[in-house]
């Protein structure tokens, strides 16, 4: 690989990027209707925000049993994935906005779960089996695990990783795999998420270099999952960008990074600006998405709360497709410069 091919594939490495390219909008999508929420978002926030937490335990329990060289039973993370599957049928977008609405700080442990919670909504969307859902939930949750063995200097470095650094980085789906492969009936289809979640579509990923069909199933979910997951949340190198923007961002990378139609297919279900954005409305009062339109994507419901210059005003559910003023989303707005509580907003 060119010094140039190397720098372009790591401006685009979850793992690594620190640097925010322009946005393109992919606002030609234009999904059918297909999906009809059971429950409410807010009564299923309250059901997936417990599970959450349960899975956060259960995920502290099996790094440090791999970073202490136990081995554990993969089974064990069944149940749970099955419960968050159960609430992605239940209303996919309570799932998806709690991975993206707590103010977590321990990415180890959450990246896992969002990425299992992710790959499910959108295996569901490609119609997986319940069964194949499941196999794809275990297959998120432990995509990551060969980062036990990543010194901590180097996964949570401030600055950028010296080549060397990046050459560690890039070792963890070898071992992540290695260090599956050797726990008992892990099935196939696990094993090679883990190995080739960075693999691309036109072969410029790692560890081989896998190109198109050569990559497996479950892998080209995880790897738009996992791109997704990364850019939207903080970490120590960089501030989460809005999941909108991070949508966008994959939208123009989608011939090159990824197979054909999955980019489209998750900005289907999650909506060009996921539940849980918060936004600016041309009015220029802001609020959160509280629901997307499969309709039109772009006009979504909103719950307003602040005005032009911030301050706290009534609340109000606005759907832009209703909307007689013909208001507009003219921005995607970081809440956490101006220290508002999104979770507290959408409940
Ligand atoms: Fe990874």
């Amino acid at each position: 690989m060119s010094a140039d091919e190397s720098r372009k594939a790591m401006e685009k490495d979850p793992d690594l990027l620190w640097e925010e390219p322009s946005a393109g909008t992919p606002s030609e999508i234009v999904p059918t209707a297909d999906e009809v929420s059971k429950v409410s978002i807010q009564e299923e926030l309250r059901r997936v925000d417990k599970l959450y937490g349960e899975a956060l335990g259960y995920a502290h329990e099996f790094i440090n049993d791999i970073k202490n060289g136990k081995p554990f039973d993969f089974n064990d993370a069944t149940p749970m994935v099955g419960e968050f599957i159960d609430s992605v049928f239940r209303n996919e977008s309570a799932a998806a906005a709690i991975s993206k609405l707590k103010a977590f700080d321990e990415y180890s442990y959450t990246h896992c779960i969002n990425v299992s919670i992710l790959a499910v909504i959108l295996g569901k969307k490609l119609g997986y089996s319940r069964e194949r859902l499941e196999m794809l939930g275990i297959a998120g949750l432990f995509h990551d695990v060969g980062k036990v063995v990543i010194p901590d200097h180097i996964l949570n470095k401030p600055g950028k990783l010296s080549d060397q650094e990046m050459d560690i980085m890039r070792t963890h789906p070898l071992r992540g795999y290695q260090i599956l492969r050797d726990q008992p009936g892990i099935p196939p289809e696990v094993l090679r998420g883990c190995l080739e979640h960075h693999e691309k579509f036109d072969g410029s990923g790692y560890p081989r270099g896998l190109k198109g069909d050569e990559i497996s199933d479950f892998s080209r979910l995880l790897t738009v999952v996992d791109v997704y997951d990364a850019l939207t949340s903080k970490r120590v190198y960089k501030d989460p960008m809005p999941p909108g923007k991070v949508l966008a961002m994959m939208y123009k990378w989608r011939v090159t990074d990824f197979h054909p139609n999955i980019v489209e297919e998750f900005i289907k279900s999650l909506g060009v600006y996921p539940v849980g954005s918060f936004v600016r409305l041309s009015s220029g009062e802001h609020g959160v998405v509280v629901d997307h339109n499969p309709l039109d994507p772009l006009r979504p419901c909103v719950r307003v709360a602040y005005d032009h210059e911030m301050h706290r005003i009534p609340v109000t559910e606005i759907s832009l497709v209703d909307e007689t003023r013909e208001l507009t989303i003219t921005d995607v707005v970081n809440p956490d410069k101006y220290k508002i509580d999104v979770y507290e907003l959408i409940q």
